[in-house]
């Protein structure tokens, strides 16, 4: 819980992935430990989202996930209860790494694109804060 509460935005980082340029076609290698700072438990991704469709809209108290647009782009949306900032992923080879305690968004997702989420832990939905205000709450409650 500790992590939950101590997480601001400035812990997500943007990580450059292995990139293999061939004539053929690109292939992005993750392979745990060395590209990725945690234990991938859960693999999942986003499509078909329709248009002007937002998703997230919640927070993590445990979850550590990296983001990558697999195909087109869309924009994320971080919170800390604090500060906030708008990160655009469009490039297979980038990942944007989402430390718990996060409230989240994801946005303007282009026509067609991918969202893909490699996780930390399975799904569990007492890892979520699906409410803003109890977000907040609980953010506040460390200080
Ligand atoms: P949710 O994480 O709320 O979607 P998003 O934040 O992308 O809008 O998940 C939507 C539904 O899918 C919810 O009922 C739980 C289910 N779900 C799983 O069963 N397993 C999973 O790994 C995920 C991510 C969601």
């Amino acid at each position: 819980m500790m992590d939950f509460k101590k997480y601001t935005i400035y812990d997500c980082s943007i990580v450059h992935l292995p990139k293999i340029e061939k004539r053929e076609g690109n292939i992005t290698p993750i392979e745990n430990k060395k590209d990725i700072p945690f234990d991938i438990r859960r693999i999942y991704y986003l499509y078909d989202v329709p248009g002007g469709e937002a998703r997230g809209g919640h927070a993590h108290k445990k979850l550590h996930q990296f983001l990558i647009a697999a195909s087109g782009s869309f924009d994320v949306l971080l919170d800390d209860g604090k500060n906030k900032k708008v990160v655009n992923l469009n490039r297979p080879y980038i990942a944007l790494h989402i430390v718990p305690g996060l409230w989240r968004e994801l946005l303007n997702f282009s026509s067609g694109s991918i969202c893909l989420v490699l996780a930390s832990e399975i799904y569990d939905e007492d890892d979520y804060i699906r409410n803003y205000k109890d977000f907040i709450n609980f953010k506040g409650s460390s200080k």
